[in-house]
């Protein structure tokens, strides 16, 4: 595996693959490691000739300077890790190599970008566009692998692909889970094992509801989910929303769509978790 901090010595490797004829895919990551981003990576490895993986904390997308400073970072780990599983090539560029100059581009996702982690992270979506932006700018993949665990993110890249026509295939990987349903987040590292356990609760509740739907309307349960992840100690749900898994528009019946997904974000102590279940 290679390390790369440079965009100028990126390219110049690629080239190379390129005129090879070479397939190559990519992984955008903010590092933290684990076995979430292992199964889009081996995906990724299975599929291309070369692989590579970026790891870069982001700093345009985060909206509060303390979650940007408290992001965990295990870079040795992380390239362990990587090699282990087959990566080419690990980009890890600095932020001054990404953001020579500030990036001032303002993205339109026509509502995509308006709900849920929109409303309450204003300006994320944002930052996850100029950077996966320039990362497809520089490596100009075949393919890109995205988690369903953060499946508006994974809305808004397919928006972006679509709007900007860009030569790139978007594969989205179904969420690795622990075995509690806790869906796997490098964030989980900050909880304390007692908190693991609660936070296991908000999938556990979430998959409950799928049960419900002949009984209840998508507001009730909308109401229910809210109020049980609210009754489990240390979780508070920041939104719960019941949506058309492609406008994310709230839903008022289960006939409004054939695509339904709920998606939560929930705040275990100080740490804010996001996840989804599909209803059909
Ligand atoms: P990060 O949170 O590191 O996630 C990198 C990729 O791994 C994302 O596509 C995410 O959806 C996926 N992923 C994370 N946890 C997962 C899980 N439990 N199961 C399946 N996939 C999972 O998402 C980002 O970084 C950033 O916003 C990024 C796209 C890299 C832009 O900075």
């Amino acid at each position: 595996m290679k390390v790369i901090q440079t965009v100028k010595e990126l390219q110049t490797l690629l080239r190379q693959y390129r005129q090879a004829e070479k397939n190559i895919g990519l992984v955008p990551t903010m590092g933290a490691l684990h076995e979430g981003h292992a199964t889009l990576v081996k995906r990724c490895v299975s599929e291309n000739d070369i692989c590579v993986v970026s790891v870069f904390v982001n700093p345009t997308q985060f909206n509060n300077s303390d979650d940007l400073k408290l992001y965990p970072r295990t870079p040795e780990k992380d390239y362990d890790l990587l090699e282990s599983i087959g990566t080419h090539i690990a980009f890890t560029p600095t932020v001054e190599e990404i953001y020579p100059e500030p990036d001032t581009r303002i993205f339109d996702f026509g509502g995509l970008d308006k709900v849920m982690e929109g409303t309450f992270r204003p300006g994320h979506f944002n930052g996850v566009a100029q950077v996966v932006s320039k990362l497809f700018d520089f490596v100009k993949p075949d393919k890109a692998y995205f988690g369903e665990k953060d499946f508006q993110q994974l809305s808004i890249i397919k928006k972006m692909v679509k709007q900007m026509k860009l030569p790139v295939e978007i594969v989205a990987v179904p969420t690795v889970r622990e075995s509690s349903g806790l869906a796997m987040s490098s964030r989980n590292q900050r909880l304390s094992e007692q908190q693991r356990e609660y936070a296991a609760g908000i999938h556990r509740i979430m998959r409950e509801s799928t049960l419900m739907m002949a009984e209840k309307t998508p507001d009730e349960l909308t109401r229910l989910v809210t109020e049980w992840v609210n009754n489990v100690p240390e979780l508070r749900v920041e939104y719960f929303r019941i949506v058309d898994g492609d406008s994310l528009q709230q839903i008022s019946s289960w006939y409004d769509s054939g695509n339904i997904v709920g998606a939560i974000a929930v705040y275990c102590g100080e740490v804010r978790l996001i996840d989804n279940i599909r209803y059909r």
